[in-house]
């Protein structure tokens, strides 16, 4: 099913599959929940909960310029896991999802009972990406999602990915409103770095990350499992940025396999 949720000045659209112990799906940036449809299928053991963040897919998006950030994105969880009466869910974040999976654990600590982090990395933007960013919303308010996904597209996959990867890449995009593409741009900018977030983390933690991602690469997140006490770390073969689109058999067992020891 697919409930409409109240969180603040926005309506998340929120898909709600099966019973079970909670995961909370958080997608990245700019793609909307059914980056994880092969997950969101495959997880039967699970109660699976995969919004579209504010500004995206069937989610509204607030036209004000300050209706974004991470914390507003992490504010949007806590209020889906109020609305179905979740105490403390297991979180799955991908990319800039893992960001706002930061922004819980910094300010909502009891509300994750576990952390997945998929292709993601806890460092502040340089002040080079600070400007790409800035320069990519302007991409945005001028020529649409449409621009920005062909300019993000060429780093986004493996060589070896279906090119209907890149299809569903793209129709994501296309569900991405203006002010949500800006919003999500500055969100990504101004977002603080996570080391020492990481290094605080008590609950299971597992890292996953696609051998061929240029954005999140193998390196960096083998650096940031080391950070988590006690966290598991695979790399995903022959998968870029996007694994769960990518290799979903392989990606889906290694999450299916980490939760089955938790809960
Ligand atoms: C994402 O997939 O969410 C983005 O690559 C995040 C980023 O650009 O930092």
């Amino acid at each position: 099913m697919t409930a409409m949720v109240a969180a603040g000045d926005a309506a998340l659209a929120v898909e709600v599959r099966g019973e079970g112990s909670p995961v909370l799906f958080v997608h990245g940036f700019p793609f909307d929940r059914t980056m994880w449809r092969h997950q969101l299928a495959a997880l039967a053991r699970w109660k699976r909960i995969a919004p579209d963040l504010r500004g995206v897919g069937a989610s509204t998006a607030p036209a004000a310029g300050d209706g974004y950030s991470i914390s507003r994105y992490a504010d949007d969880l806590v209020a889906v896991l109020d609305a179905l009466g979740i105490r403390a869910s297991a979180v799955c974040g991908l990319s800039m999802g893992g960001y706002v999976v930061f922004d819980l654990l910094r300010r909502y600590p009891d509300r994750v009972s576990a952390v997945l982090l998929v292709d993601t990395k806890p460092d502040a933007d340089s002040p080079e990406a600070k400007r790409a960013r800035d320069e990519l919303a302007t991409v945005a308010e001028r020529e649409g999602p449409d621009a920005v996904i062909e300019r993000l597209l060429p780093r986004l996959l493996a060589p070896q990915t279906q090119p209907e990867v890149a299809a569903q890449v793209r129709d994501m995009a296309r569900r991405w409103s203006a002010p949500g593409l800006v919003g999500a741009l500055r969100a990504l900018r101004d977002r603080p770095d996570s080391t020492e977030t990481l290094r605080g983390v008590k609950v299971p933690t597992l890292v996953l990350v696609g051998s061929e991602d240029q954005i999140a690469p193998p390196g960096v997140g083998r650096v940031m499992a080391a950070l988590v006490p006690g966290a598991q770390f695979h790399v995903v073969p022959a998968a870029g940025h996007l694994p769960p689109l990518e290799q979903p058999l392989a990606t889906t067992r290694l999450l299916a396999d980490f939760l089955a020891t938790i809960v």
